[in-house]
């Protein structure tokens, strides 16, 4: 469902951040991506979402590639993907409800059904009694919460989280890792990025790769 070939990310003030990545995840996957501040990790996500291009080398997610003169194929793939970001972009002034319906807002369906799915997920992460708050009453966490259900809502193909484990300590950082990892099944794809590589070291059955200065290396698998 991704496919990157030599891949290069130079932003145009000449900072090279993605030196020659090639990368397959197929359907099922659970990737974490860790490695220092400034290594690239956030530039890989946004070429996933189509929000940056490559420079050189080819990408394709869900058969789109992610190109120059492809903004309408690459508006449609966001459709199937669903990014919890960094500093969630929440909407202020709308409650939770409002915040997690408002990731489906382009699915052709009633309004009733829209409510129903977003209770359903809020439940899933366990928000349900918050439903009507508004977010600017949230805290951090329950933000995060609110960003995850609007990103699954409507049952992307693939999930992609930049540092959702943040500053949470590391019981708080593990349960935020279970519930993206829930999502997880044989048609989704779950990408994570977390400087925190502590955090991962016991799961099983996940792939990893380690960025240092726009470069990947495979941890596990490891790849010979
Ligand atoms: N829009 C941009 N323009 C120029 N340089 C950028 C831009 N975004 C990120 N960078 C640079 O690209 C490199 C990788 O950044 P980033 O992908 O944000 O790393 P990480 O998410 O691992 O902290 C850094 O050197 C950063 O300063
Ligand atoms: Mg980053």
């Amino acid at each position: 469902m991704i496919e990157a070939k030599g891949v290069c990310l130079q932003y145009p003030d000449g900072t090279m951040a993605l030196k020659n990545i090639d990368l397959q995840i197929v359907p099922g996957d659970m990737l974490y991506i860790t490695g220092p501040s400034g290594s690239g990790k956030t530039s890989l996500l946004k070429l996933l979402m189509g929000m940056e291009y490559p420079t050189e080398g080819t990408l394709r997610v869900l058969g789109q590639p992610i190109a120059k003169g492809q903004d309408k194929g690459i508006r449609h793939l966001r459709m199937a993907m669903g990014p919890v970001f960094q500093e969630f972009r929440l909407i202020k002034g709308r409650t939770a409800l409002e915040n997690v319906m408002l990731g489906m807002r382009f699915l052709n369906t009633t309004h009733g059904h829209l409510k129903e799915a977003a209770i359903h997920t809020l439940a899933r992460v366990g928000l349900e009694h918050k439903a009507f708050s508004l977010v600017e009453n949230l805290s951090w966490g329950e933000c995060q919460r609110v960003a995850i259900a609007r990103a699954v809502v409507r049952k992307p193909a693939i999930i992609v989280a930049d540092e959702p484990t943040g500053n949470l300590d590391k019981h708080n950082a593990l349960n935020i890792l279970a519930l993206l990892s829930s999502f997880r099944d044989k048609s989704t794809a779950v990408i994570i990025t977390t400087h925190a590589t502590h955090l991962i070291e016991g799961e099983e059955d996940v792939k990893h790769i380690r960025m240092d200065n726009g470069n990947i290396h495979w941890e596990r698998p490891r790849m010979t």
